[in-house]
């Protein structure tokens, strides 16, 4: 990132980073590293990403940050789960920070890949209640927030590369399937 660029980004999020609740994420682990280290991973990957789709980069730089703004693991409550954490996400970035609509449904969308892989193989966390519909990103912003978090969890989570590997080729057909048109 280029200095500006650094400047720029450093301006959409620092009352997010500086902010006390959104610090409680450098306890949660994730992915075997902080929250608070893959979430800030994922916004500086969104706002490149941003950049080069030209897409509204203060709001790929909040949402990429605020992704997985939850309290705990996915493990400790239902409403944490795997696929319904996004929500959860979503409801406390309005909450403690205000969100934009745009940005709202980006940090809902973002396990979006993970909900066509359940509809592909329904016996994947089989307890989990997800549509497509409800799912699907509405903006580019929001693609960009779901390929970005992809991408940082691949290099986060090594033993699960191939799983990852393998999820990103199911997005990118799906994407080519989708927007073909
Ligand atoms: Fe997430
Ligand atoms: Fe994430």
């Amino acid at each position: 990132m280029t200095k500006k660029s650094k400047c720029e980004f450093d301006e959409y999020v620092c009352d997010i980073l500086e902010n006390k609740y959104f610090l409680e994420t450098k306890k949660d682990l994730h992915h075997g590293t902080s929250k608070y280290e893959h979430s800030l991973r994922v916004a500086k990957l969104s706002y490149k990403l941003g950049k080069f789709f030209k897409a509204d980069l203060r709001s790929v730089s909040r949402a990429g940050l605020l992704h997985d703004f939850f309290f705990g693991t996915r493990k400790e409550n239902p409403e944490n789960s795997y696929l319904r954490h996004p929500v959860t996400a979503s409801n406390n970035a309005q909450k403690y920070f205000n969100v934009t609509e745009l940005e709202r449904e980006a940090i809902k969308t973002h396990m979006f890949h993970h909900v066509l892989i359940k509809k592909i193989f329904p016996f994947v966390n089989r307890k989990e209640k997800a549509t497509i519909k409800e799912f699907k990103p509405k903006s580019k912003e929001g693609w960009i927030i779901c390929l970005s978090d992809l991408i940082v969890s691949i290099g986060e989570c090594e033993r699960f590369q191939f799983t990852y590997a393998f999820n990103v080729a199911v997005l990118l057909v799906f994407n080519i399937i989708l927007f073909k048109n």
